[in-house]
């Protein structure tokens, strides 16, 4: 088998960031969460408001750009932590465990709007480089998922169908990307949301990662 995972909110807490600046600064105290949900909500509409125009930048552009707002927004000035924080998002408690588990079995890969630089940095400092055999980032197609484009750098690394790709996401419109493409999906649910309504439902759905074992 072929686990293709989603990087953000699916490997790494996206809340990491936040969480962690706030331990350190009581002006962080009550805001980090709403600053947090308005830094990914912009992150997000960001990437696919660029991919809908052509006006491509890299996910690092993207996420500092949606830093500015957020941080804007609830009267913060300095921003330089919580940048260097998301380098270095901590990754949810299954995830080294499980991916340990795949790599085993079949092989293992990220693919991500992530830069290849933040990703390398992200499974470096959460000590998961041995069991990912690629991290694959958008990067090399210039255009963000839910593109076509984008996840063809998938099956381009593997050389295979998109149906051979388990591609494990907890972003349901990354889920609708992959699935119109082709790949078996599989929406890691943490936050117990409704599905979508897209065209393109996902094939399996789990709470976290502990059930692809
Ligand atoms: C990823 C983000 C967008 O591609 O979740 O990793």
């Amino acid at each position: 088998m072929i686990w293709v995972f989603d990087a953000y909110g699916t490997l790494f807490d996206v809340d990491g960031a936040a969480r962690e600046a706030a331990r350190a600064d009581p002006a962080l105290a009550d805001l980090w969460p709403a600053l947090s949900f308005d830094w990914r909500r912009k992150q997000l509409e960001y990437s696919w408001m660029r991919l809908a125009t052509g006006q491509h930048a890299d996910f690092w552009q993207v996420t500092s750009d949606a830093l500015d707002w957020a941080a804007e927004r609830h009267g913060l000035t300095d921003t330089a932590r919580l940048l260097d924080l998301y380098r270095r998002l901590p990754a949810y408690p299954e995830v080294a465990g499980t991916l340990a588990g795949l790599k085993a079995r079949g092989r293992t890969a990220i693919f991500s709007n992530g830069s290849p630089g933040m990703l390398r940095a992200a499974v470096e400092s959460a000590g998961l480089a041995a069991d990912l055999e690629a991290l694959l980032s958008v990067e090399s197609a210039g255009r963000f998922k839910p593109a076509p484009e984008a996840y063809r750098v998938v099956t381009g690394h593997f050389a295979c169908a998109p149906a051979r790709i388990t591609f494990v996401s907890s972003n349901g419109w990354d889920i609708y990307g992959a699935a119109a493409f082709g790949f078996d999906t599989v929406w890691i649910n943490r936050a117990g949301l409704p599905v979508d309504r897209l065209p393109h439902r996902p094939a399996r759905i789990l709470n976290d990662l502990t059930g692809l074992l």
